[in-house]
């Protein structure tokens, strides 16, 4: 296996670790805009961010990774973006997921696999969730062509097929026909470049989630920006609709 870094600040509980963090990759164009490049560039720029996140999860001891890397709503981004975004995560994919595996993640995708994403992307994810399944440290899950309101569409449609009745509707029912029913639900949102926004990110599963909003855009993203949320997520009080012992 190869090492991770061994740099986790003092003042992080390890026995208080989030579970699941979930990030919105967020900042690529004004991260580029900023320096006069394409905007292209700046998601170029976001894999070393991707890369030492993943670093960073797997120094802490988190289980569950999940990078929002494609909305639903991206497609309206101008058509030479958009092809941009398709071939660089299926090279990201090529490029990455050896060393990942080598690092004990397991590779996983979530979100709609519709026409709209081109086949040798859709093969792509294929191959690698086969390639990195037998890596249990992390669980690295990208959420690609995906939409909060898209997968809960996508589960009442597979409710009605299977014709539940409706007396057997129930959270945990719709909750078992999401995209990942097996991966917990996030303990801890973040989202660079200050946007302060969902933007139709994990609606079901993060309705108790903590929040955090750094001001880095993501390329500039690295793991102690990681550390700093976890130890702000330490600082919170998870009360669940309930009160403080
Ligand atoms: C996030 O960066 C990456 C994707 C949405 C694919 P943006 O491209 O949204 O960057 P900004 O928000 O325009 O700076
Ligand atoms: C959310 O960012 C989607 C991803 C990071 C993949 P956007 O940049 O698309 O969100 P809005 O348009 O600012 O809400
Ligand atoms: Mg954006």
């Amino acid at each position: 296996m190869t090492p991770v870094p061994d740099d986790v600040p003092n003042n992080i509980d390890r026995k208080n670790i989030p579970r699941h963090v979930a990030c919105v990759m967020d900042g690529n164009g004004r991260w580029a805009s900023a320096r006069n490049l394409p905007r292209t560039d700046g998601h170029a720029a976001g894999e070393e961010a991707i890369v030492d996140a993943v670093d960073g999860a797997l120094a802490l001891g988190i289980r569950y990774l999940t990078l929002f890397a494609f909305s639903t709503e991206n497609w309206r981004r101008p058509a030479d973006e958009v092809r941009f975004l398709m071939n660089f995560n299926e090279n990201l994919l090529v490029r990455r997921r050896d060393e990942f595996a080598a690092k004990g993640v397991r590779m996983e995708f979530a979100g709609r696999r519709d026409w709209r994403v081109p086949r040798k992307v859709l093969r792509r994810m294929e191959e690698t969730e086969r390639l990195t399944k037998s890596q249990n440290t992390l669980t690295l899950t990208l959420a690609f062509n995906y939409g909060g309101r898209a997968e809960i569409a996508d589960a009442v449609k597979a409710i009605v097929e299977d014709g539940v009745s409706a007396s057997k509707i129930d959270e945990r029912l719709i909750a078992r026909y999401l995209y990942h029913p097996e991966i917990p639900d996030p303990d801890l949102v973040v989202r660079t470049s200050g946007e302060q926004r969902i933007s139709n990110f994990l609606l079901w599963e993060a309705a108790y989630a903590e929040y955090v909003f750094p001001e880095v855009l993501w390329p500039d993203f690295r793991r102690h920006d990681l550390y700093d949320a976890v130890l702000e997520y330490q600082s919170r009080q998870r009360r669940y609709g309930g009160l403080n012992p």
